[in-house]
């Protein structure tokens, strides 16, 4: 298992790509089960959870082709890729499939619209919370569905004649869902409302992609999404959106080591409220040509109290990246997680390196310190681990961390970029 060792104490400086979203790419890559026609993804990150979606989408009778490097282009850039899914050989996607990526278990949806039925494996426990999918499954139930649950395994059957449109009322914001929801109508019979839907920018992103597979969709980036279904949604050509969450981390990456950093790509608008949590912290955020610069030379961190909140609020996938940060504040922090019971583990690590935290339910209270000090650490889930490596840029000395294959589900070459930009961090291979 690899693990990833820094040497703590150095300034960042430079310019570091901003790769294609994560959680644009999953969704998307599923939405190609929706048509016998080819949907080509530019943009794509290289990251073992894409990876782990091609073979589950593989299975499914998704073909997959990658385009090779064009002349002169970046070993970092994007890949083209092409997914046609001419035939649905499988309409099942087992338990050892699902439970590695829960994004996966979101399969059901164009699985149902485009065959009728759809055996998909509950996504299980997760290390941040019980993430249960009864949303997801009172919006399919909506669009017609009948749903049973066996085994441990969700049977869905669509209705004679298709899933048909309906109006949709989410109790609570949930990404999933509202993906899962948009992809099934956009093969339902008639016009589907959504309301309370999840607004973060890679749900629009999916919806600009189904509209260019010939879905019509009013609302986009708005909590009402309404969507007239097709009979057929032909092939497209997207480009996944820049990733806002590598672009809050590698932001508040130079906040916490000083430094003068131009974070290439990123789209100011899509994590506005976690950049100005980030002024407020001391770090100067600028808007330029080409994306974002973050800067910090001198002066103290000032602390923060921030609370957790879906899109356009503070994400909480940037959570721990900002805790990590808040250790060596001038002063007392609050942070509050309302979207994840659960999404803590990171706090007892960095403790380790002498962070001073104290946990109460949902809400951490970080009294800054003088020094953090290197040490031996457990990543434990995706967000959790990089902000151990955040942490270990800042400390004094050496910081191993371990298990890192979380990081690798979703940050594409991330030594790479830091150490470009003066960081003192490697991989070591153990395999
Ligand atoms: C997605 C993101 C994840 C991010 C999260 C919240 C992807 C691949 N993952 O996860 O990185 O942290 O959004 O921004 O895009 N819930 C229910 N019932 C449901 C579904 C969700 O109660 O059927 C709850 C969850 O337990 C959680 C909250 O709703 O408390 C939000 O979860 P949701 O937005 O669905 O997160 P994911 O789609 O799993």
């Amino acid at each position: 298992m690899d693990r990833i060792r820094i040497v703590g104490g150095k300034q960042l400086n430079g310019i570091i790509p901003i790769s294609g979203a994560k959680n644009a790419a999953l969704p998307l890559m599923i939405a190609s089960l929706l048509t016998k026609d080819t949907l080509t993804l530019e943009n794509l990150p290289r990251l073992a959870d894409v990876a782990m979606l091609v073979r589950i989408l593989g299975n499914h009778g998704v073909d997959y082709m990658v385009d090779g490097r064009r002349p002169g282009e970046a070993p970092n850039s994007g890949r083209t890729v092409h997914l046609t899914a001419k035939e649905i050989v499988d309409t099942t996607a087992p338990y050892e499939l699902v439970s590695k990526m829960r994004a996966s278990f979101w399969v059901i949806a164009p699985l149902l619209a485009r065959m009728g039925v759809a055996k998909v494996s509950l996504p299980g426990g997760c290390a941040i919370g019980t993430r249960p999918v009864d949303l997801h499954l009172q919006g399919l139930k909506e669009l017609g569905a009948e749903i049973e649950i066996e085994g441990g395994y969700v049977l869905a059957k669509a209705p004679k004649g298709g899933l048909h449109g309906a109006h949709i009322v989410f109790p609570k914001v949930s990404v999933g869902a509202t993906h899962n929801v948009l992809l099934a109508a956009a093969l339902a019979k008639g016009e589907t409302v959504i309301e309370n839907a999840a607004r973060e920018p890679e749900i629009g992103d999916v919806a600009d992609c189904l509209v260019k597979m010939g879905a019509k969709i009013d609302g986009i980036g708005t909590s009402v999404l309404r969507i007239q279904g097709r009979d057929r949604l032909e092939g497209a050509v997207h480009t996944v959106l820049p990733d806002r969450i590598e672009t809050g981390t590698f932001a508040f990456a130079v906040a916490a080591t000083g430094g003068d950093v131009t974070l290439d790509g990123a789209k100011a608008v899509h994590l506005k409220n976690a950049l100005d949590v980030l002024a407020q912290t001391g770090a100067k955020v600028e808007e330029v040509a080409n994306g974002i610069r973050v800067y910090r030379n001198g002066g103290a961190i000032e602390p923060v109290s921030v609370e957790t909140q879906p899109f356009p609020g503070f994400p909480t996938d940037l959570q721990a990246q900002l805790m990590a940060l808040l250790t060596r504040a001038a002063g007392t922090s609050v942070i509050r997680e309302t979207i994840f019971e659960n999404r803590f583990m990171h706090v007892q690590e960095l403790a380790r390196l002498g962070a001073d935290i104290h946990l109460h339910g949902d809400t951490a209270t970080i009294k800054g310190v003088k020094v953090l000090k290197g040490a031996p650490v457990m990543a434990t889930d995706l967000r959790a681990s990089v902000s151990l490596v955040i942490a270990g840029l800042m400390a004094e000395g050496v910081t191993t961390i371990n298990r890192v294959y979380h990081l690798d589900r979703g940050f594409e070459q991330l030594e790479q970029k830091l150490s470009r930009c003066g960081a003192g961090i490697e991989r070591i291979s153990t395999g």
